[in-house]
């Protein structure tokens, strides 16, 4: 049944990506979403490409969608991967970088575990096939982050254009400033916090763990020694407990669903947080924020209003793709491969 469910959903959802997707310029439902700090920016504006490259939106959105047909599991993985290149000096593709000399970011966050890039190329080459150095790899990852959320059931949100790419990985900094899945409460909401985003909209955006995976090695801990206290983390729910030790006992190497099992609801978003009041939290930050009534607010005011959620987390998504952006032609370049700056 909840196959069928989820089928049903899945198509809706591509049906409706495909005959309903706004149109290159955003629809006046979204407008009021656009903030307008830096709409005097013209280099970072609606439908960028809309002249030198009107195929640039919907090549992303047509590959996409092509891609997640054959393989669901591309849209979690763009939308964390857009986390980690935003979060790291801004939306400037550097989380796509290679190593040339020494390690990338891709090398260090954590422990390379990051999915996507081959999608990444793959939609870069085909917009280089019909505007050659046009399209820069950070604006296709932001805009393929954004198609995901709206294929996995969450909301579509307007985004500017006009990223540049940066000319440099930052290995240190994202070693540094990835939050980690144990890291205490109060230390990853500084992180975001750090980037301007309040206790909201930072439970918000956690609401992106409604899909995907994560390997036992990040969980494992908090299943047998919780805090070096060599017992389980006294909050998880008894029966999800013994089910995820031992998947993971029995393979360490395994991975066990990041969606959260509290909600019977297939979907983006409210049944992460419905999961999170019972307890059924994956990894130990998410169920963190159950510890603290300021958060703890936040989770139950998501896990309750759908609508909410939505709204909120278009503008999160929104903001989180803006931050630290490269415009203009004095900054970064247009890398012609995601993987290497330009020779
Ligand atoms: C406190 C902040 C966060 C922590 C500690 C965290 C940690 C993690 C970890 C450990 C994984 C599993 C990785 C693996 O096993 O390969 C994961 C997966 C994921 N994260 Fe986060 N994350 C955080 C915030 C975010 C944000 C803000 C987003 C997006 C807006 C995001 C999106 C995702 C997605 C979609 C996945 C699933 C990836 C996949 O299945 O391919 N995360 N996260
Ligand atoms: C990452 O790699 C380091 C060094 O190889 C290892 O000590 C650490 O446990 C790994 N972390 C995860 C989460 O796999
Ligand atoms: C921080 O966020 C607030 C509200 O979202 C916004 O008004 C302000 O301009 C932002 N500041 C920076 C430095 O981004
Ligand atoms: C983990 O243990 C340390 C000290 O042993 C303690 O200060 C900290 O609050 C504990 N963290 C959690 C999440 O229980
Ligand atoms: C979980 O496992 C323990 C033993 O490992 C058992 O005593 C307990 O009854 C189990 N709880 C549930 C809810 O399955
Ligand atoms: C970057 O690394 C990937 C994976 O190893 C490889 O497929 C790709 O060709 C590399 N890119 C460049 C420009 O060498």
């Amino acid at each position: 049944m909840m196959k069928i469910l989820s089928f049903v959903f899945f198509a809706v959802a591509v049906i409706l990506s495909i005959v309903a997707s706004p149109s290159s310029s955003p629809s006046s439902m979204f407008n009021s979403l656009v903030t307008s700090s830096a709409s005097d920016n013209p280099f970072f504006t609606d439908d960028f490409y809309r002249d030198a490259c009107p195929e640039a939106e919907t090549t992303i959105r047509s590959t996409v969608i092509e891609l997640f047909i054959k393989d669901r599991t591309i849209a979690p993985a763009l939308i964390r991967l857009v986390f980690h290149d935003c979060f790291i000096e801004g939306c400037d593709g550097s989380v796509l970088l290679n190593a040339t000399n020494g390690e990338a970011e891709k090398d260090q966050i954590p422990n390379q575990s990051l999915k996507g890039f081959d999608v990444i190329e793959q939609i870069k080459s085909r917009i280089e096939s019909v505007c050659p150095s046009i399209v820069s790899c950070s604006d296709i990852l932001v805009l393929a982050a954004r198609e995901s959320v709206y294929l996995s059931g969450g909301p579509f949100y307007p985004l500017r254009t006009g990223r540049r790419d940066s000319l440099s990985s930052f290995p240190k900094t994202a070693l540094e400033d990835i939050p980690a899945p144990t890291d205490p409460l109060d230390s990853f909401l500084e992180k975001f916090s750090r980037r301007n985003f309040s206790l909201g909209e930072t439970v918000c955006l956690l609401g992106a763990h409604s899909n995907g995976e994560v390997h036992c090695n990040f969980i494992k801990d908090r299943f047998s020694n919780f805090n070096g206290t060599g017992l389980p983390d006294p909050t998880i729910e008894q029966e999800f407990l013994n089910r995820t030790r031992a998947k993971c006992e029995l393979d360490p190497t395994a991975f066990v669903d990041l969606r959260n099992e509290g909600a019977e609801q297939p979907g983006f978003g409210t049944h992460y947080f419905q999961g999170l009041v019972q307890n059924f939290g994956v990894l130990p930050s998410d169920q963190e924020l159950m510890n603290s009534e300021k958060t703890a607010s936040w989770v139950r005011a998501y896990a309750s209003n759908q609508f909410l959620f939505m709204n909120d987390f278009s503008r999160a998504m929104i903001k989180l793709s803006e931050i630290g952006v490269l415009t203009g032609p004095q900054s970064g370049e247009i890398r012609s491969t995601c993987s290497a700056i330009n020779q």
